[in-house]
């Protein structure tokens, strides 16, 4: 089994919506068997809710539906349980990195956005603040990552 952990900073925007999509992307292809996912906030401040009513608005409109309860990353479970840790933007990346002072797991630590296939984009912009098109931004770079991913997952095998 691989395990695949999304994190973002509130675990209610982005990270969820990956752990939608992916999941939706690998039962599509009848891998739910093979592999896993999750997802996590580098912040506890949200644990327990549902993800955004905005995001999951803009997600159910694609067809997903967002269901996870938001929980804080903790190190180190976190990083031997799972196999991949994907972070959302840079700071993300620094924070987890952070959370590894032994450098133990830094190769496990990826940004979701390096297995973009269609689109160039560094980050998955946090769209909290802002309006509609930040939470389709998401979804569409989400989309987009997934597909690299499963990609990349499946080259490995
Ligand atoms: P997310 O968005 O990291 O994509 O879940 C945010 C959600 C909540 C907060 C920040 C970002 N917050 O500060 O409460």
């Amino acid at each position: 089994m691989i395990r695949i952990l999304f994190v973002c900073l509130g675990n209610i925007c982005r990270s969820p919506t990956a752990q939608g999509v992916f999941e939706h992307l690998v039962s599509e292809r009848g891998l739910a068997k093979a592999i896993t996912c999750a997802s996590a906030g580098i912040i506890g401040t949200h644990t327990g809710e549902l993800p955004d009513p905005r995001t999951r608005q803009h997600a159910k409109l694609r067809g997903y539906d967002l269901r996870s309860q938001a929980r804080q990353f903790h190190a180190p479970e976190d990083f031997s349980t799972f196999d991949l840790v994907l972070g959302m933007d840079d700071a993300n990346l620094r924070d987890l990195r952070a959370l590894d002072p032994r450098e133990e797991y830094r190769s496990k630590i990826r940004k979701f956005t390096d297995f973009c296939v269609a689109l160039r984009t560094s980050e998955v912009p946090d769209p909290y603040y802002g309006g509609p098109e930040g939470f389709e931004l998401v979804l569409d770079i989400v989309e987009d990552a997934s597909l690299g991913l499963l990609q990349h997952l499946q080259s490995q095998r």
